[in-house]
């Protein structure tokens, strides 16, 4: 072959290679991936979390922010959900999950039902993921197709909670940078923060602005000073009084998955320094008055947003393991039934020596 026509075969490949689409944006996450292998996996879900829903509404809220601290940590690999053992705090024990996040039997619940339909199949990440999206069609009749197909992770760390997840006193510039190491961009940052339209808080989580904020004002100026007191009735100075105290964090529609946040916030109702912060940043208050704006526009976004979240770092194929018990990791649970084994041959002998 003569070298022009070498050349020319290798610009017609490089043609080929250029004029090849790059990979779907969700990367190997599918929509339906469980279709073939537990086609009934996302309806056992919704099920699990309807019923959950229908005892204890505040579930819905829990189950959203489990899906953001799962993803903002070691990406989307249901690490959240593992247990602290005798030598390791997991993420789930780190201060900014304990003792407020929550739904973690509603997750066991759903993991439990699947179990039973398809063994070892469908990975507790993408149980999350579903019953996020779930929670935020009953909650807001917000509908959106999650891709899945992620895997589970092995490894928890506390420190990594503390280290990723975004501190409810960040300005704006430490939200934008948390986000964009997410690779979540600033609208990105502003639609999911209209999470905030449901669910509660404990009072340490804005008592900074409520007490002794600065030496000029005991309250936070950018907090309306009226719903300062309301706050201040609700959450005593005294902390013992104060610490298993909820307040909802949306003050119009406490209890729907709505743009009213956003409406919150431009009237100085943000609970949280972090959510008065979207007022502070040109480019992110805009956002903050478009959603105001806009509920459908605004519904649209964060379904979107959220299944972009859901791509965080996530492992599929042979990646990590499918946990066959949400809370522990399978060489883990391998230890513990060896373990238990060894204890009943120890019991039996005992039993044989003492007859
Ligand atoms: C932008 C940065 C964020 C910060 C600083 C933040 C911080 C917080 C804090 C401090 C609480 C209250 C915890 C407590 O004291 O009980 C909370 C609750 C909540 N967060 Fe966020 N959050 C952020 C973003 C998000 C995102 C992206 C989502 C989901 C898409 C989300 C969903 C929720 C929900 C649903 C609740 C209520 C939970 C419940 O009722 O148990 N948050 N957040
Ligand atoms: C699963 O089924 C749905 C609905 O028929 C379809 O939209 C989706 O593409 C399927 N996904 C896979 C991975 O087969
Ligand atoms: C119902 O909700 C309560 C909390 O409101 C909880 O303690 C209880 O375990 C829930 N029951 C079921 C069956 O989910
Ligand atoms: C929920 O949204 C759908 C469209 O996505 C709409 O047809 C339906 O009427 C809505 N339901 C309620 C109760 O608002
Ligand atoms: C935002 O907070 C960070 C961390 O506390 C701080 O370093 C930075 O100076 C703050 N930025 C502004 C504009 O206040
Ligand atoms: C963000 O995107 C870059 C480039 O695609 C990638 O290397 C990085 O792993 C992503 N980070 C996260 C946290 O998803
Ligand atoms: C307020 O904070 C200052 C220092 O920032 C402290 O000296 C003072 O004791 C605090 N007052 C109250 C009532 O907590
Ligand atoms: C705070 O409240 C606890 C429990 O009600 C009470 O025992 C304690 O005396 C109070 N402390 C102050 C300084 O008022
Ligand atoms: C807060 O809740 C914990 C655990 O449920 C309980 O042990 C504690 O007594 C409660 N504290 C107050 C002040 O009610
Ligand atoms: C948002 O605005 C701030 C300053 O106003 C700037 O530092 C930051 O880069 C902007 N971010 C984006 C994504 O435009
Ligand atoms: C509402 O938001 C959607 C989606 O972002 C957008 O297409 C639409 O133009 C917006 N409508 C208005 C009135 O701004
Ligand atoms: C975690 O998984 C990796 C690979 O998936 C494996 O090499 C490692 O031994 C596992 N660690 C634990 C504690 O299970
Ligand atoms: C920690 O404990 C787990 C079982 O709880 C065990 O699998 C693991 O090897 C231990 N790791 C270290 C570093 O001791």
């Amino acid at each position: 072959m003569s070298m022009v026509s070498l050349m020319k075969l290798l610009s017609l490949f490089l043609l080929v290679v250029l004029l090849t689409p790059p990979p779907a944006v969700q990367g190997q996450l599918k929509i339906g991936f469980y279709n073939k292998t537990c086609s009934t996996a996302e309806s056992l879900v919704q099920q699990t979390v309807a019923s959950a829903f229908a005892n204890n509404s505040g579930v819905a809220a829990g189950l959203i922010r489990l899906f953001f601290h799962d993803c903002f940590v070691r990406g989307c690999d249901g690490s959240v959900l593992i247990d602290s053992t005798a030598n390791n705090t997991a993420e789930k024990d780190a201060p900014p999950n304990n003792p407020s996040l929550h739904g973690f039997e509603v997750i066991d619940a759903a993991k439990s039902a699947v179990e039973a339909k398809c063994p070892n199949t469908v990975s507790c990440a993408d149980i999350i993921a579903f019953a996020a999206r779930d929670s935020s069609a009953l909650t807001g009749n917000i509908s959106y197709q999650i891709p899945s197909g992620r895997r589970d992770g092995n490894i928890s760390l506390s420190s990594e909670a503390s280290a990723n997840l975004p501190s409810p006193l960040s300005n704006a510039s430490t939200l934008i940078k948390a986000f964009a190491a997410k690779n979540l961009t600033v609208d990105e940052l502003v639609t999911l923060s209209g999470a905030h339209s449901i669910g509660v808080s404990h009072c340490s989580s804005f008592r900074n602005r409520i007490y002794n904020f600065s030496s000029t004002s005991q309250v936070d100026p950018t907090l309306s000073a009226a719903y300062a007191t309301l706050l201040r009735l609700a959450c005593p100075f005294n902390t013992s009084q104060s610490g298993n105290t909820t307040v909802a964090l949306d003050l119009i529609t406490p209890s729907a998955l709505d743009n009213a946040y956003y409406k919150g916030v431009q009237l100085t109702l943000g609970l949280f320094t972090s959510d008065q912060a979207l007022l502070t940043q040109a480019n992110l208050s805009t956002a903050v008055n478009d959603n105001a704006n806009n509920a459908s526009g605004w519904a649209t976004k964060f379904g979107r947003a959220m299944v972009q979240m859901g791509t965080t770092e996530v492992k599929t194929g042979t990646q990590g393991e499918i946990r066959k018990n949400c809370r522990v990791v399978n060489s883990a649970n391998l230890g513990s039934i060896i373990g238990v084994d060894v204890k009943e041959e120890e019991e039996d002998e005992s039993l044989m020596a003492s007859m």
